[in-house]
């Protein structure tokens, strides 16, 4: 079972998915993905006049932006600090100015489309002393990359908190209503979309061939724009930790937040309203953790409604769903070549839930290396830099903590005779481990590259290409 958004709900496919049972046919660019990376990515190349076929798994918004907390944002919770810890002060302006092209050509994309948003302070809080300091430093980063943030000592919330930075004037959005507009556009510039398509391989170049169930196409280029990419190619896999948490949305009698707030401490918490009809919902989200990680995801979101319940005692509950997205082990997103020198197939991706700027970023990196333009902040989204080698000892932890739960999930199967489980073998298809039943939403999850099935062993997101095998 997978949760639904709110977004999701609020916009039911009302028009036939795009599908093709024989496909086939010579691109300039093949894009894999319908999110916000793929479609952006997809209408600036259609807009260029290259010719572009999108190949979606599901339907579009169907991954991680469909179930977005959509928060339009250059601050960050403490993420511009956590970037500043590993990198140099250029590094982090770059990342900065990233976001800001990001957020300016969303605003943008909005107002030409007639796509609702609303205008937000983004608020990054501290509940105890030691988020007090965390907040603190990201003030420093955020002002000293130029963003005009301040210090808010009262927040208007309805529990105590030591404080905050604030940044005025960023944005919100419905991520469906964008996706919409922008496959709306990209249809109108020629973009093909083909949507229930998973790519299976990415192999051989000039062309490059995409293998699915309904045929192989052709292409010059090839964007991988599935958030974790598909293609084993690079290790990017094994450069990301898969994180997932919960959302929340309620009807409250009044606008119960006027910002967008994000707590740096953990428990995490994170806020906004949306308009809705009338009146207004209450956003809440958090209470994350590593995919397939050893806890009882009900309980989690459980958790997550008692602390609603407690600020806001007349919230309704409307929705509730989760999400996952990746973390990369230097922090910075990346976009470019899957490896050194091989131009002709590009992925994109780990943006540590922070994609509605870095998705947009990203895809101006990517047209720009496919068009032959370039920014100077596209430096911090490189896939192949010396920011590698700064996280190479977090990737080697980070590769430690996957063969150690490899190792961990195959003697637990083992000990406990579960490598089959209720028809399935537990054994993911992708590299081998072994996934864990999660409880919130009837799912099998792999702690070891976040590749989701249905209980049916169906794959519902990650890198994993096909589903669980049945066994007898
Ligand atoms: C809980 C949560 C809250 C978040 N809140 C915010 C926020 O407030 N602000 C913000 O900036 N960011 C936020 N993010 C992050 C942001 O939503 C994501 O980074 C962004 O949506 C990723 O977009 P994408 O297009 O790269 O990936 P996706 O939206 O996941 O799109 C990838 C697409 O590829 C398809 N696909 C996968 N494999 C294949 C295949 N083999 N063949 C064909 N298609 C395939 C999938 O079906 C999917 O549609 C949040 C993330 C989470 C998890
Ligand atoms: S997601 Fe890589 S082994 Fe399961």
């Amino acid at each position: 079972m997978t949760l639904t958004s709110l977004w999701q709900d609020r916009h039911p496919r009302t028009r036939p998915a795009t599908t093709d049972a024989d496909l086939g046919g010579h691109y300039d660019v093949a894009v894999v993905g319908a999110g916000l990376t793929g479609l952006t990515t997809a209408l600036l190349l259609a807009r260029a006049g290259r010719s572009v076929v999108v190949l979606e798994a599901g339907t579009v918004g169907f991954g991680t932006t469909g179930r977005s907390t959509a928060k339009i944002s250059c601050l960050q919770g403490s993420r511009l600090s956590t970037i500043s810890h590993k990198h140099a002060s250029s590094v982090v302006e770059h990342y900065v100015e990233a976001q800001r092209e990001g957020l300016a050509w969303l605003g943008r994309f909005c107002v030409e489309h007639e796509v609702p948003i609303q205008r937000r302070d983004a608020v990054s809080y501290a509940h105890g002393e030691q988020g007090e300091q965390t907040v603190r430093r990201e003030l420093e980063v955020a002002r000293k990359a130029g963003l005009p943030a301040v210090w808010d000592e009262e927040l208007p919330l309805p529990f105590a908190t030591r404080g905050g930075v604030r940044l005025p004037d960023q944005l919100q959005v419905d991520p469906l209503e964008l996706l919409d507009a922008l496959t709306l556009e990209a249809a109108a510039h020629g973009v093909r979309l083909v949507e229930h398509t998973r790519v299976t391989k990415v192999r051989g170049s000039d062309p490059v061939r995409l293998t699915t169930a309904a045929g192989v196409v052709q292409a010059d280029k090839v964007v991988v724009a599935t958030n974790m990419p598909m293609v084993d190619r690079g290790g990017f896999f094994a450069r990301m930790k898969p994180q997932r948490s919960y959302g929340l949305a309620y009807r409250t009698p009044t606008q119960a937040v006027d910002a967008m707030y994000l707590s740096v401490d953990q428990p995490s918490r994170s806020l906004r309203d949306t308009p809705d009809g009338d009146g207004s919902l209450l956003l809440v989200g958090g209470n994350g953790h590593k995919v397939g990680a050893r806890v009882d995801t009900s309980q989690r979101l459980e958790e997550l409604r008692q602390w609603t319940l407690e600020h806001w005692p007349e919230a309704v509950e409307t929705h509730a769903w989760s999400a996952q997205d990746y973390e990369p082990h230097h922090e910075l997103p990346f976009a470019g070549p899957v490896l050194p020198g091989r131009s002709d197939v590009l992925v994109a991706g780990g943006y540590s839930k922070w994609g509605m700027t870095n998705a947009v970023a990203a895809s101006l990196v990517l047209s720009g290396e496919l068009l032959g333009g370039h920014m100077p902040w596209a430096e911090a989204f490189r896939t192949w830099s010396r920011h590698e080698v700064t996280g190479l000892g977090t990737a080697a932890l980070l590769n430690g903590e996957v063969g150690l739960e490899m190792t961990r999930g195959w003697v637990e199967a083992a000990a406990t005779g579960s490598v089959r489980q209720d028809g399935l073998s537990r054994v993911c298809t992708h590299l081998g481990g072994i996934v864990r039943w999660n409880d919130a939403e009837r799912s099998w999850d792999c702690p070891l590259h976040g590749s989701r099935f249905d209980e049916g062993g169906e794959v519902l997101e990650g890198p994993a290409v096909c589903g669980l095998r049945r066994s007898s």
